[in-house]
């Protein structure tokens, strides 16, 4: 059994898509043990991006996830970080699947939706940003 995170990023929340990707999670049959609407502190998206720093689009995406609310949801079941991986499909949407979120929802890479744990690791040092207050389960 895994948890790992999810965001949506503040385009899927404009979109009125939170319902949607959310339906999807579920319908997976794995668990939100975590769930809240925030306004992310830059310090927080910064270190949550901290593998990125350096790179051209750093500031960009750093910008765009404090531009509105972001969902963060805590997600658990078996193997859920590479399931989650998998639903939402690769992170440039034109490369992304059709049945997946970005391959179904999303069109650009600076709009793509959702931000999903790389792997286990990953997900427990990003947990750990998002819910310092701990999970549920
Ligand atoms: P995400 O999974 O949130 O991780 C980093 C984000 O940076 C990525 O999704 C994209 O939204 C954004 N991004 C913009 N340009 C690039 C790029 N060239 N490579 C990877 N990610 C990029």
């Amino acid at each position: 059994m895994e948890t790992t995170l999810v965001l949506i990023k503040p385009g899927g929340v404009q979109r009125n898509l939170i319902g949607e990707i959310t339906r999807r999670i579920e319908a997976r049959n794995l668990k939100v043990v975590g769930l809240k609407l925030v306004n992310a502190k830059r310090e927080t998206v910064e270190e949550h991006y901290g593998e990125h720093r350096g790179k051209g689009f750093f500031e960009d995406v750093v910008n765009y996830l404090c531009s509105g609310p972001v969902v963060a949801m805590a997600v658990q079941g078996v193997n859920a970080t590479k399931a989650i991986r998998t639903m939402m499909g690769a992170t440039n949407p034109l490369e992304a699947t059709p049945g997946t979120v970005r391959g179904d929802l999303a069109l650009t890479i600076d709009d793509n939706l959702t931000h999903s744990s790389s792997d286990p690791e990953a997900a427990e040092r990003e947990l750990k940003l998002w819910f310092p207050e701990g999970t549920v389960a």
